[in-house]
């Protein structure tokens, strides 16, 4: 049976969490294969608002295993928290899966990306400052502490003191900052290490087991395309790969297991932190996209930049992940504007580009070519039908899904699981 992996299509917040839950209904396994707590995902159910950071969506549901896979970097306090937190929402965890092969968050990780993000001064990347870049450079490095050290306290602390070393000089002599002492970091841990252990696993092997006896398996990535660490805006990147062929490494699967890619995509687009963004709109129309779309980060509470539709990304995410369909969200938030812009291609002393451009100084400096699309100044949040919505509305998705060249499944017209509109195949 095969596996479905959905994708960001953008710079992250593009509502997978909603999509992924919804899609949870028809899935046995969520996991997720990237990143770390830099994520942020709302959830609402009924009267339930769930925020997560790092525990995969799908925990809503009882017949759904939420699984932590051995791509994604793990910081134990922050997951600890927020297993408590859910718990004391009436969910059971129990039968969360992590991969022993995540890597783990360590104390001076969050510090480095703290102080590198200063350093960097004018050019900072507007990390999230939850250590995520450091752990992940440490990984490549072959320096990482891993969550399977944590059950071999004597290699813990071996690997902790040679890392720490290197680590301590350079928060002292390059930043000015405290040294960090590994008892102090061993003793932590090792709470930690006791509370993680029920959950532990050999994720990669259940998996396999799982889709062998015909089981579904649905892959969520965190962040997007246009963050991916090889094929995003670099440097304004993650330190992670959330495009399609990170699921794969991430979870331990192969491409033949794979069957759907489903890219979540929003009406409109927004980033988080610094990088080139061609559609950004800087006007009172930006102001009200923000406020009504309450763009509004789940994890560091910053203010998102907000831009028009931007079909050139839309095209390379169809491409970069293999995408075989589309997930629109949040049409409703455009209900607010008269006339829509969309950006169908680039343009560069005076070349048109309708691909993403193959050097960032291009891109840096693209400016939109726009086609402009009547809105429908109408309240569609109650809507239950795709045939229903406003002909405006239905000729906006039709002209993103013409542009961005794979099918529009399903619509998103409000943030409850109800208030989405499936069309046909
Ligand atoms: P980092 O992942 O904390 O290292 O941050 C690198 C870049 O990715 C920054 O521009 C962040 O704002 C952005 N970023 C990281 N996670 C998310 C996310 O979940 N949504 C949107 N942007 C993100």
């Amino acid at each position: 049976m095969p596996a479905w992996i959905v994708v960001g299509t953008q710079w992250g917040d593009e509502g997978k969490g909603k999509a992924t839950d919804l899609l949870a209904d028809d899935v046995d396994y969520v996991v997720r294969y990237q990143g770390g707590n830099n994520a942020g995902h709302t959830i609402i159910v009924g009267d339930t608002t769930l925020k997560l950071h790092l525990v995969p969506s799908g925990v809503m549901y009882s017949d759904v295993t939420p699984v932590i896979g051995d791509g994604v970097v793990l910081d134990p306090g922050v997951l600890l928290d927020e297993l408590d937190a859910l718990v004391e929402q009436g969910l059971d965890v129990s039968n969360l899966k992590i991969s022993g092969n995540a890597h783990l968050i360590m104390p001076y990780h969050r510090e480095l990306d703290r102080v590198t993000e200063r350093y960097l001064g004018r050019q900072k990347l507007g990390t999230t400052k939850r250590g995520i870049g450091p752990t992940y450079a440490d990984k490549a490095a072959r320096v990482g502490m891993r969550v399977q050290d944590l059950y071999d306290m004597k290699i813990f602390r071996q690997k902790l003191d040679v890392v720490l070393k290197e680590k301590n000089a350079t928060l002292s002599r390059v930043y000015n900052r405290l040294p960090m002492k590994a008892a102090d970091i061993e003793t932590e841990y090792a709470v930690y290490a006791e509370r993680l252990r029920p959950y532990i696993a050999d994720t990669m092997s259940l998996l396999h087991d799982a889709l062998e006896d015909g089981r579904n398996v649905l892959l969520e990535g965190a962040q997007g395309t246009l963050l991916d660490l090889d094929h995003g805006t670099y440097p304004f990147v993650t330190s992670s790969n959330p495009v399609a062929g990170g699921a794969l490494t991430g979870a331990g699967l192969g491409p033949k297991h794979v069957d759907r890619v489903i890219g979540i995509t929003k009406a409109y687009v927004t980033r988080v932190g610094s990088g080139p963004f061609p559609t950004e709109l800087h006007d009172a129309i930006g102001e009200r996209m923000t406020d009504v779309g309450q763009e509004y980060g789940t994890t560091t509470g910053r203010r998102r930049r907000v831009g028009w539709f931007d079909a050139v990304v839309a095209r390379y995410a169809a491409r970069v992940n293999g995408l075989t369909e589309h997930f629109l969200t949040k049409l409703d938030v455009l209900s607010a504007f008269g006339t829509l812009k969309v950006c169908r291609a680039y343009r560069y002393q005076g070349e048109e580009y309708d691909h993403f451009p193959p050097h960032q100084s291009i891109f840096h400096h693209a400016t939109p070519v726009y086609e402009e699309v009547s809105g429908w100044n109408d309240d569609i949040t109650g809507v239950t039908q795709f045939a229903q919505l406003p002909k405006e509305a239905q000729a906006y998705v039709d002209r993103l899904e013409e542009l961005a060249g794979v099918p529009i499944r399903w619509v998103s017209v409000g943030p409850k699981r109800s208030q989405t509109l499936e069309r046909a195949a």
